[in-house]
C-alpha cells in the first residue's frame, strides 16, 4: 500500500516510516519540518516528502494513497497552551478536513495519533475506550474534538482507527527529550537527579516509541470492516512517576552512574490518570510490548553520551524549540510567525 504519513517527520512519524517500508509499504510524508528533515535523512532516498501545512493542504497530495496514518499537529500541552488557536486549527480543524477528503475520495484507511491524555481528571481507576471522559486544557480538547470529527465520518467506506496513545517513550531519529522517561534519562546523565515533583506518585499510561507505530502498521493493514471506526488505548502499562525515576536510577547503576532522586514541589499541571490496553489486543492480536527498561537501553546506546551537553540542545524540547523559531523568525521575518500556515519553515532545518 502507499501510506501517506503526516507528521511523519516527528518523534513517532519517523518511526512509523522506518516500520511501514520495512513491511513494504511505500510512504509519502506530509510535514511542516519544524524540526527539519534531517531526521528523515536515513531513508529520505526511499520515501517522498512533501512540505506542507496539515492545515493547507492541496488534495493532490492525496492521489494514489491507500491509506493515511495522521500525525501532525502540536504534540503536547504546553505548545497547544502556548497558542492555543494554532493548536485548535491544527490538531482539531485540520484532522477534521483531512478526514473529509480521504471520505470524499474514497481512502478507508486512516489511523489518528490521539492521546491518552483525554483521560485525565477522571480520578481513581483504570479506565477503558468507554469511559466518558471530560479532557480539561487546550491539547487534549482539541485531540477529543478531532476523534469526534472521525467518529462523525466513519461509515459509508471511510474507516478511521483512533489511536489513543500513552506517553511515549523510546529513540527515534527526531529525539524528543520533554517525554518523562526520556526527560529522565537526560536529567539523569546532564544533572545526575531526577526531580520527584509532589513526590512523583502521579499515574501515566506508556508505550515505546516502536510499538506505537506497529499499533499504526497494524491498525492501516486491517480489515477495515472490523477496525474502521473503533477507538483503541496504546499502552503498555501504567507506571508512578517515581517508580520509573528508580527504573532510571537503577538502569544507570549498571553503567556505573550515580543517580540522585529528589522531593521537588508540585507542577503547575499534574497530570494523573490510567488507563487499560485490553481492547487493542482483543481487536488486533498485539501488545505493546517493549517494556521502560529495554527502552532504557536502548536509549543510552543511541544517545550522544560522549557529550551529554548537547542533550541540553531547545530541539529536543518541543516548546523550547517552538519558543526559538518564533523568536527567530519575528527577528528576520517582521510580522510572519511560525504558527500561521503561510510561512515555510523549510529554512529551519
Ligand atoms: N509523543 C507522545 O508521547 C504522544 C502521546 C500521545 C499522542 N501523541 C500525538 O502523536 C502525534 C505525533 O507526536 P510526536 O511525539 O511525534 O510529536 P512531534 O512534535 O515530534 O511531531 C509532530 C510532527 O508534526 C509536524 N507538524 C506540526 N504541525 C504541523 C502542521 N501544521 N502541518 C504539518 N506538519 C506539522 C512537525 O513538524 C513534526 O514533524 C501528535 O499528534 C501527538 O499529539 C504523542
Amino acid at each position: 500500500m502507499k501510506i501517506l504519513v503526516t507528521g511523519g517527520g516527528g518523534y513517532i512519524g519517523v518511526v512509523l516510516c522506518e516500520r511501514l517500508l520495512a513491511a513494504g509499504h511505500d510512504v509519502r510524508v506530509l510535514d511542516r519540518l519544524y524540526w527539519g528533515s534531517a531526521p528523515l535523512a536515513h531513508i529520505r532516498e526511499r520515501i517522498e516528502l512533501v512540505h506542507e501545512d496539515v492545515r493547507a493542504i492541496d488534495p493532490g497530495v492525496l492521489d494514489g494513497i491507500d491509506g493515511v496514518a495522521h500525525l501532525a499537529g502540536l504534540s503536547n500541552d504546553p505548545t497547544a497552551e502556548y497558542n492555543p488557536d494554532a493548536n485548535w486549527q491544527m490538531n482539531a480543524d485540520a484532522t477534521a478536513h483531512l478526514a473529509a477528503a480521504c471520505k470524499e475520495r474514497g481512502i478507508s484507511r486512516f489511523t489518528f495519533g490521539s492521546s491518552a491524555s483525554i483521560y485525565d481528571g477522571l480520578g481513581e481507576g483504570q479506565f477503558d475506550e468507554t469511559a466518558e471522559v471530560k479532557p480539561r486544557g487546550a491539547y487534549s480538547l482539541s485531540k477529543f474534538a478531532a476523534e469526534q470529527s472521525l467518529r462523525s465520518l466513519a461509515g459509508g467506506g471511510f474507516a478511521p482507527v483512533i489511536l489513543r496513545q500513552g506517553t511515549v517513550y523510546g529513540y527515534s531519529p527526531r529525539m524528543r527529550l520533554d517525554l518523562v522517561v526520556n526527560t529522565f534519562i537526560k536529567d539523569a546523565l546532564l544533572r545526575g537527579t531526577l526531580f520527584l515533583h509532589g513526590g512523583g506518585w502521579m499515574w501515566r499510561p506508556l508505550v515505546d516509541v516502536t510499538d506505537v507505530a506497529e499499533a499504526h502498521v497494524r491498525c492501516l493493514e486491517a480489515d477495515p470492516g472490523v477496525v474502521g471506526g473503533q477507538t483503541f488505548n496504546v499502552v503498555h502499562g501504567n507506571f508512578q512517576i517515581r517508580q520509573l525515576a528508580m527504573l532510571v536510577q537503577g538502569s544507570l547503576s549498571l553503567h556505573d552512574k550515580a543517580v540522585r532522586l529528589e522531593d521537588a514541589p508540585m507542577p503547575k499541571i499534574n497530570r494523573n490518570y490510567r488507563c487499560a490496553n485490553a481492547n487493542l489486543t482483543e481487536a488486533l492480536g498485539f501488545t505493546p510490548h517493549v517494556t521502560v527498561l529495554e527502552s532504557i537501553e536502548r536509549m543510552l546506546k543511541m544517545l550522544p553520551l560522549a557529550d551529554p551537553a548537547t542533550l541540553a540542545h531547545p530541539r529536543y524540547y518541543n516548546i523550547d524549540w517552538m519558543t526559538l523559531l518564533e523568536d527567530i523568525v519575528a527577528t528576520h521575518a517582521g510580522e510572519r510567525s511560525i504558527w500561521s500556515v503561510d510561512v515555510s519553515a523549510a529554512s529551519v532545518t
